[in-house]
């Protein structure tokens, strides 16, 4: 028998009501906030990650899922902001549109080790807003992200927040940071000692315990921002304190993406274990004019939809629909059913039969499981008589009635 590949995961019936609830709660939220939805392709070309991640980032490294054909190399998406860029221009949202608010629910895929919340095909639901650096939009971005938390039902989460400046900030912030480590080189992990000479800020990111000892005795990350990129800073976290938005201003916290600069932030929830974040994000001000589109500031997030899962929340829904079992007994009764479950469901009533010619002990067992609130019978002698009998399994009541009454009645 086949199984399902290391790191992916079927989602069976039951807990897609909690998936469904999830992105039914998202499309409000996120129109109440005025996202309209993008939907991608989830192969894109290589290189367009290759491009915006950066060269040396774990998932261009070693994550991506490549698909070589004979002329192009294509991967299954890793994350969704550099292909909603791509769209973006290539469809000229910022000449139809200017500043886009847009939002996404999907698959990602990237090739990790797996572990509890860590997967090779996970889910986002994330929201990107292109077309300008104010301050402003920031603070709705983190507003709307927790908003979409408390929808869930999810309490005990913490909002991480930094700042990494400009690109010349960013710059500042890493010839420092190899001053400090060029000194530890021999107290960090292999990985490390690699980033120290070519990606140095993610030093700070790596979960290696020895690592993470230097990086917090160090007290490295602090005090880089020049005086627009503070001026910058102080007005988001003003915004947030006025909106009543707790946070934890974290000068370690660079994310593992290269496209970053000024706000970065993160929310973590200690239910999770190793793997804590539920979503992430931050400003990408120079992705749309990299990808060859003109100097737009944008910032968005993404949380993962299956450790939103992991955590305690109010996503599983009860079932509210009222579903009709129909039984029929003996072969005349069968065929007129099918008429009479045809019409049930035209009428927009949620309706079932027993597929199984089960006996009537066992198709009411089965109308049990199925959680039917009302079972109907029909043998041939109702049949001839016209009537349908309706058994109320709520309150264990039957009744009969005529065939032609009977969508109003359940109605
Ligand atoms: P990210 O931090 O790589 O950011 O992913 C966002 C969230 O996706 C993480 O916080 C985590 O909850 C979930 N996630 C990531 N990798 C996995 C995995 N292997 N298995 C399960 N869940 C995972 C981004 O992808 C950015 N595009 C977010 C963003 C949007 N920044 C700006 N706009």
């Amino acid at each position: 028998m086949f199984k399902r590949i290391p790191g992916t995961k079927d989602i069976l019936p039951q807990e897609a009501l909690s998936w469904q609830a999830a992105e039914a709660i998202a499309r409000k939220i996120f129109s109440v906030y005025n996202y309209q939805e993008i939907r991608t392709p989830v192969i894109e070309e290589a290189a367009l990650f290759n491009r915006t991640l950066g060269q040396s980032t774990e998932i261009v490294q070693k994550q991506m899922f490549l698909i070589h054909n004979q002329e192009d190399t294509y991967a299954l998406r890793p994350e969704g902001t550099a292909a909603i860029v791509r769209s973006y221009l290539e469809n000229n949202l910022e000449k139809v549109n200017g500043f886009s608010k847009l939002y996404y629910i999907g698959p990602m895929f990237r090739l990790e080790r797996p572990q509890k919340g860590r997967l090779r095909q996970f889910h986002h639901i994330g929201a990107e807003a292109i077309g300008s650096g104010e301050a402003s939009v920031d603070i709705e971005v983190i507003r709307l992200a927790e908003q979409l938390l408390r929808s869930f039902g999810i309490s005990g989460y913490k909002i991480k927040l930094n700042s990494l400046g400009c690109p010349k900030d960013k710059q500042a912030l890493s010839a420092g940071l190899k001053k400090i480590f060029q000194g530890k080189l021999n107290q960090l992990c292999a990985d490390c000692r690699v980033r120290a000479e070519n990606n140095v800020l993610r030093i700070l990111d790596c979960k290696n315990p020895e690592c993470r000892k230097v990086v917090q005795e160090s007290a490295a990350g602090a005090g880089c921002l020049c005086a627009d990129c503070q001026a910058h800073f102080e007005t988001v976290k003003s915004g947030l304190d006025n909106l009543g938005i707790s946070f934890q201003v974290d000068p370690q916290l660079v994310r593992g993406l290269d496209y970053y600069n000024r706000t970065v932030f993160e929310i973590t929830h200690s239910d999770l274990g190793s793997q804590d974040a539920i979503g992430a994000g931050g400003r990408y001000n120079n992705l749309v004019s990299e990808l060859g589109g003109p100097e737009l500031g944008a910032i968005g997030f993404a949380f993962g939809v299956e450790r939103l899962m992991l955590v305690p929340n109010t996503l599983a829904p009860s079932e509210t629909k009222k579903l009709v079992y129909l039984i029929t007994l003996g072969e005349a009764a069968k065929s007129a059913g099918l008429k009479i479950l045809d019409r049930l469901r035209s009428a927009g009533i949620p309706a079932d039969t027993d597929h199984l010619n089960r006996s009537l002990k066992a198709a009411m067992r089965s109308a049990n499981d199925a959680g039917a609130a009302f079972v109907l019978i029909l043998g041939d002698d109702e049949l001839k008589k016209n009537v349908i009998a309706v058994k109320d399994m709520v309150n264990s009541t039957q009744k009969e009635t005529t065939i032609e009454n009977l969508i109003k009645e359940l109605k």
